[in-house]
């Protein structure tokens, strides 16, 4: 997997610290280890919240070692959202492996995610080396954006099925996906004390890049590559999900809605039907125009000349991703 200097920077002691904060015998532990590719360092994930934390942190003038804690927390959390999202997507791959509940069973999975979310929360506690004011602060902004990504994950399932505009998907992906994006640059923030009005710009940032984000994430679930993505493709489809690419082709093909109807779904004439519309260049063109966006609110940022450069070079891969 070829990243982005951004996401390699702090790879190294980013996974050091997911693998302290899980050496625990239990079954569960053993599970997390697996999910998170700690047994064998397999495809461990782009860990582009911790990273993103980090660099901001650094960026900003704060500590990257003191605010490792929360990184390693929020990858926590992230990977606890997707052990619960691979049993509620019926997802049996994900990072080129079978997923945890299609191993150890539905069951044991949801306690396995459970018991991720409360090690998260151990973790961002103790950021910021016995500030306990700022880890609270750092423990709150947390709370709160897991409360937005479930909240966002609850949309994504009722929307299923349903025929939504374009404001309600964006509405499911910034509570679902822009939620824990938008908390690693504030928690970054948090960590290097920085301003309000730079805190507010960084939220901002983090709303396009999440869009951005997820849209491309949407459009490798109908095009992308199993071999690349190490997901599942056209399951979007099969479970009916309002993704970009369908949202949109809805609204130009009123006869669309109507297939989801049939059960199995008839995903070839979707297909059809979406290459017809356009659907998937207009995925692209939002993704880019979500990611120029992003570009224009980094540029009013107090980054070094080469975390501009490191930045830059992070939207041109998210844009474009494969993986
Ligand atoms: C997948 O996130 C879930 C979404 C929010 C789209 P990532 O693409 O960051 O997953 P990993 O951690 O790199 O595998
Ligand atoms: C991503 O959900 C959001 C969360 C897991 C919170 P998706 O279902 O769209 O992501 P993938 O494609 O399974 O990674
Ligand atoms: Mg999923
Ligand atoms: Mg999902």
């Amino acid at each position: 997997m070829s990243l982005p200097r951004l996401l390699n920077r702090y790879r190294p002691l980013i996974i050091e610290g997911l693998a302290e904060a899980l050496q625990g015998a239990s079954l569960l532990h053993e599970m997390l280890r697996y999910h998170m590719g700690l047994d064998n360092k397999s495809d461990m994930g782009k860990l582009l919240r911790p990273s993103l934390l980090l660099f901001v942190t650094e960026e900003l003038g704060g500590d990257p070692e003191h605010a490792l804690p929360a990184a390693v927390g929020l990858e926590f959390v992230h990977n606890f959202s997707l052990i619960h999202d691979d049993i509620q997507d019926r997802d049996h791959e994900r990072r080129g492996r079978a997923t945890v509940w299609s191993v150890y069973g539905i069951e044991q999975a949801i306690n396995a995610g459970d018991l991720l979310h409360s090690i998260a929360m151990t973790q961002v506690l103790r950021a910021n080396h016995g500030d306990s004011t700022l880890a609270l602060l750092c423990a709150q902004e947390l709370v709160e954006a897991i409360a937005e990504m479930i909240e966002g994950q609850g949309l994504d399932l009722s929307f299923e099925r349903e025929e939504i505009d374009i404001d309600s998907y964006m509405e499911m992906i910034d509570k679902k996906t822009g939620a824990l994006i938008r908390c690693a640059l504030q928690l970054g923030a948090l960590s290097a004390g920085a301003s309000t009005e730079i805190s507010h710009r960084l939220k901002e940032l983090g709303k396009y890049l999440g869009r951005a984000f997820q849209i491309r994430d949407d459009i490798l679930g109908i095009w992308g590559e199993p071999a690349h993505t190490g997901k599942p493709v056209g399951n979007d489809l099969l479970r009916k999900k309002n993704s970009y690419p369908l949202a949109w082709a809805k609204g130009q093909d009123p006869g669309l809605q109507e297939l989801f109807r049939h059960d199995p779904v008839p995903t070839e004439e979707i297909l059809s039907r979406l290459e017809t519309t356009g659907a998937r260049t207009a995925a692209a063109e939002r993704v880019a125009s979500f990611s120029k966006r992003t570009q224009k609110l980094k540029e009013g940022l107090p980054f070094s000349p080469d975390g501009h450069n490191d930045m830059e070079e992070l939207l041109s891969f998210l844009t474009e991703r494969r993986i």
